[in-house]
């Protein structure tokens, strides 16, 4: 029987890679991929055979159950020894890592996770903002843009978002609106007025810095600085798509200072105050 490895691609940097990484890459006998991992599909070897199972708003390749079942299926056909599911960041971050491991071990499948690192803290760092920074954050929180608020779900709504449905679980958002730190959202690109919504309802307030981080480590990434009382409109007029990280927080501002150049890849921009 093959054995599967969960490996994380980190944000889409064939160097962001990690060496154990890069090794199983060329040694698998099949790797199942992703969308998001973007510049590392060139690192897979040519003639090696490659299921792509990527998913986006529009259109799911495969279901997470199909993909669950293949990979089994792979493991236990007895063609593959090394069986390599390449996913985007980190496998256990929003990446539905965990659901394929405990199905593997429910079905008596021998496998192994690879972390990678994630686009929750790569795509910020990239663009010069540091999640935490002394004297202006010392928390970081990361949460889905496409969860379902608490009251929501109790009334039955279904959670809509750029890659399907909800995490589910039910997000505390009057809880998140209060948290001092910076707040990193991902798959937040799509639903970006409604979590923007629910901070200022909550009582975020308007002026707190927002940066949205599109397609980071490609060469389309752009980046929209605003505040949280603008940042909708100032997405908007730069039509972002997803996938972008959202950023939330005092740290947004510390990017004036450390940003590789004064207009990297800078869209919908406003002039923020240094911290
Ligand atoms: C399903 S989650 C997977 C997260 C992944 N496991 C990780 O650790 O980065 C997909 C979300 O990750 C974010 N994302 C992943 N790669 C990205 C990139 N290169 N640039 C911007 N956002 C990215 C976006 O918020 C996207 O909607």
């Amino acid at each position: 029987m093959g054995k599967v490895f969960l490996v994380g691609a980190g944000p889409g940097d064939p160097e962001l890679l990690s060496l154990k990484a890069s090794r199983l890459i060329k040694e698998a006998d099949v790797i199942l991929t992703d969308n998001l991992v973007f510049g590392v599909k060139k690192q897979i070897p040519e003639g090696k055979k490659i299921v792509d199972v990527g998913k986006t708003a529009e259109r799911h390749k495969l279901s997470q159950d199909e993909i669950n079942r293949l990979l089994v299926e792979l493991a236990v056909s007895g063609k593959y020894e090394k069986v390599v599911r390449l996913k985007g960041g980190d496998p256990f971050i929003f990446g539905r890592g965990s659901e394929e491991a405990l199905f593997l071990k429910e079905h008596g499948v021998d496998f192994e996770v690879v972390p990678g690192i994630s686009s929750a803290v790569a795509v910020p760092a990239d663009f010069g903002i540091p999640l935490t920074h002394r004297g202006v954050s010392s928390s970081v929180t990361v949460v889905t843009g496409h969860e379902q608020e608490k009251e929501e779900k109790e009334e039955g709504e279904e959670g809509k978002g750029e890659e399907g449905k909800g995490e589910g679980g039910g997000l505390d958002w009057e809880a998140v609106a209060n948290l001092r730190g910076t707040l990193v959202i991902l798959m937040g690109a799509g639903n970006l007025a409604r979590n923007v919504g629910r901070l200022l309802k909550h009582g975020m307030p308007a002026e707190t810095p927002v940066a949205v981080l599109e397609r980071g480590f490609t060469s389309d990434a752009r980046i929209v600085v605003g505040e949280l009382g603008n940042i909708v409109k100032l997405a908007r007029q730069a039509r972002v798509k997803p996938p972008a990280v959202v950023v939330v927080g005092e740290v947004v501002k510390v990017r004036e200072k450390l940003q590789k150049s004064k207009s990297q890849n800078l869209v919908g921009s406003q002039n923020l105050q240094e911290p």
